[in-house]
């Protein structure tokens, strides 16, 4: 039975208040978490692992309720509403009466948020206004919107921890960003490496070697049509967001995007969902001791054609 919201909820040793929103996974489809409304001393979220015992109107918790009003205080921002995000087939998965049901906010979206686009536009536009005092400064600073694509190589990790052909192995890395105006940071990027069989490299490849060449149409790099190894940037071609490797029911082993629930093949290719290309493959070399390198490569999102913008 599936927890309904209002229900009582009640720890080991007392109740504590009422459940106010339930969670869902998107992936998985089922309720991963409920919030408990702490009678009156805000909200909690706690995970369906805690819940020992669901009745018509009550969720009893293993947990203390002192452990329960320990943990982190609820952020509504971090999740959507099913009317504001769209997850097929979820609906036949929610039992719970009407009421606020969430899931994460699609990271795409948390990352808009972080830039903290309104303080940032503040700033432009104050350069703006004292442009001709500033010009020498700003064309300083704007510099790196206009410098070239870095194509240098970036060490991921060794290929050691890809255990299976034709199955997806998530390597991340760090990369060293300067956008516009913005002092340089460091970002945590990934990138999904498989270890293809012929089949599933004749599928990448057509029989043919992938050239990559660089703004100016010089070529960069090649990857061989007959070396198995594979790497997919991170971001889902449709609106940009992390993707995993996950066991689809019907499907098998696929990548599956969780925002809007695309789903690739080992070979990148899409098997459903609104992906408008395949994933985005990148330069791969592997040393033979295994390590394994990449050109770190963003394309745009949403577009059928293929337009790199980092
Ligand atoms: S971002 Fe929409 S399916 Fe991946």
């Amino acid at each position: 039975m599936q927890p309904q919201l209002k229900s009582k909820v009640r720890c080991a040793d007392r109740e504590v208040g009422e459940v106010t929103k339930v969670i869902m996974d998107p992936l998985s489809h089922d309720v991963s978490h409920l919030v408990v409304s702490m009678n009156g001393s805000g909200e909690r979220q706690v995970s369906i692992g805690a819940v020992q015992t669901v009745t018509e109107d009550l969720v009893q918790l293993r947990s203390s309720s002192s452990e329960v009003i320990a943990l982190p205080p609820f952020k509504r921002e971090d999740y959507v509403t099913l009317h504001e995000v769209e997850i097929p087939g979820l609906e036949r998965h929610i039992h719970v009466e009407s009421g606020e049901v969430l899931v994460p906010l699609p990271e795409l979206e948390r990352n808009v948020k972080r830039r903290t686009f309104f303080a940032n536009l503040t700033y432009v536009t104050g350069l703006f206004i004292g442009l001709p005092l500033v010009y020498p400064v700003l064309k300083f600073l704007m510099n790196p919107m206009y410098a070239s694509l870095d194509n240098r190589w970036l060490k991921v990790g060794n290929v050691a921890k890809v255990k299976a052909e034709d199955v997806g192995t998530q390597f991340q890395y760090k990369r060293r960003v300067k956008e516009a105006y913005m002092p340089e940071s460091e970002i945590e990027k990934n990138v999904w490496v498989v270890k293809a069989t012929p089949s599933v490299l004749e599928k990448v490849y057509q029989g043919k070697d992938m050239e990559f060449r660089d703004s100016a149409g010089k070529p960069i790099w090649t990857n061989k049509k007959d070396v198995p190894f594979l790497a997919f940037s991170g971001k889902c071609p449709h609106l940009g967001c992390g993707f995993k490797w996950r066991n689809h029911k019907v499907l098998g082993p696929v990548f599956l995007c969780p925002c809007h629930l695309s789903i690739y093949d080992a070979s990148g290719k899409v098997l459903d969902g609104p992906a408008p290309r395949s994933l985005d493959l990148m330069p791969i070399q592997v040393s033979s001791s295994g390590e394994v390198q990449i050109i770190d490569m963003e394309f745009k999102a949403g577009t059928k054609s293929q337009t790199r913008i980092v």
